[in-house]
């Protein structure tokens, strides 16, 4: 039973959260750089460190003051080390070692997607614990990571042990969700955004690719799809440069914007929106479902940014009730990236005795 501070900047959001015993959030916080990167359409990497810089320390000291908990009080420091952006994860990573060396406390290296996967677990977790039921999950679960840089499978068989089983080819779901909106002129990032403006369409009115990339296998492929929106929408001779637009959005001329989003006769945003919706959650929940049949699983787990997708939430969880499957989704707040996923997570890690000394490195690619 621990108090643990977590950080997280793996990406373009930067968080820190108190929590005691696994579970028991005590305090949190999460700066996002939306602000920052929308006008470009995407995630500046140099930009991203130099703001989790400026604002890192500040808001950990509001966490541990919303906890009213100091830093001498707690038992260890987790923090995200894999995968993301190779300068913004050393900002957290050096920030976590320089409390540790001025505190003495131990360091817990986590893995920001393992981390995904325990968020969604974390609130079943406490409601069990809370009735005094063992709060272990019913391991092996299929697990969907989904988010904007990931679109992942694992058969997940306890808090740090994810076997990959699929991966993408190529665009992460919420990569694709993003390109679309820009396509639909929607604001950045396009996920929201997108699903909103899908509850207005017609799911059947464009029957777009499912695609399967290796016969037999579960890996994902959504570039195609992105392409298939985009012709549906402008014809089949459209430039395919609108998804590495020369000028950031917000500078565009009205006339500009107006060319960019200008579609076929007929072609409305709102069915597009709905069919490319409807595609990416039958690739990913039938994926899911076979992922699940393939190990044996005892329940479901989806998660990152994409599983804040109302249509993925809604037919995964009459998929998963169907078949009398547990499924564990984050809550909304905890779906994009947080630190009480990785304080968590980290909790669990340090009961195992997973510290790391001082010579403790980031990497940015590993699922
Ligand atoms: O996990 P996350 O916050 O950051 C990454 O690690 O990528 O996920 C961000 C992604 C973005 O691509 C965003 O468009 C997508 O999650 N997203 C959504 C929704 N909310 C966020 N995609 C579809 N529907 C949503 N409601
Ligand atoms: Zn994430």
């Amino acid at each position: 039973m621990a108090l643990l501070l977590g950080l997280e900047t793996s990406c373009d959001e930067t968080a820190a959260a108190v929590v005691r015993d696994g579970w028991q959030v005590l305090g949190q916080r999460v700066a996002s750089q939306v602000d920052l990167h929308a006008r470009f359409g995407g995630v500046i990497p140099e930009l991203a460190s130099r703001s989790h810089l400026e604002v890192l320390f500040p808001l950990v000291e509001d966490t541990l003051h919303e906890a009213r908990v100091t830093l001498r009080e707690l038992d260890a420091i987790a923090v995200t080390v894999t995968p993301g952006l190779i300068g913004c994860l050393l900002v957290g990573l050096s920030a976590a070692k320089g409390l540790c060396l001025a505190t003495g406390l131990p360091l817990v290296p986590v893995n920001h997607v393992h981390g995904h996967i325990h968020g969604a677990l974390m609130p079943w977790m406490a409601e069990r614990a809370a009735r005094g039921e063992d709060p272990t999950p019913p391991w092996p679960l299929a697990s969907l990571v989904v988010s904007g840089a990931h679109t992942s499978l694992y058969a997940s068989t306890g808090a740090a042990e994810h076997r990959v089983l699929a991966r993408t080819r190529d665009d992460a779901a919420g990569e694709a969700y993003d390109k679309v909106g820009a396509l639909l002129g929607l604001p950045y990032p396009g996920g929201p955004a997108i699903d909103r403006l899908a509850r207005a369409g017609d799911p059947r009115a464009f029957r777009f690719p499912r695609s399967r990339p290796v016969p037999g296998g579960l890996d994902f492929s959504f570039s195609g799809l992105k392409t298939a929106v985009l012709y549906a929408a402008r014809g089949p001779n459209a430039p395919r440069t609108v998804w590495r637009r020369a000028r950031p959005a917000t500078h565009e001329t009205a006339e500009e914007r107006a060319l960019r989003i200008a579609f076929l006769p007929g072609v409305r945003a709102e069915d597009l929106a709905a069919s490319f919706q409807q595609a990416v959650v039958d690739v990913l929940v039938g994926r899911l479902l076979e992922a699940a049949q393939l190990i044996g699983a005892r329940g479901l787990v989806i998660c990152g940014g994409v599983a804040a997708n109302s249509g993925l939430r809604a037919r995964a969880q009459a998929e998963a009730a169907a078949r009398g499957l547990p499924l564990f989704l984050p809550p909304m707040a905890l779906a994009t990236d947080n630190a009480v996923m990785i304080a968590g997570l980290g909790d669990a890690l340090f009961a195992q005795g997973l510290t790391a000394g001082l010579g403790q490195d980031v990497e940015a690619r590993r699922d």
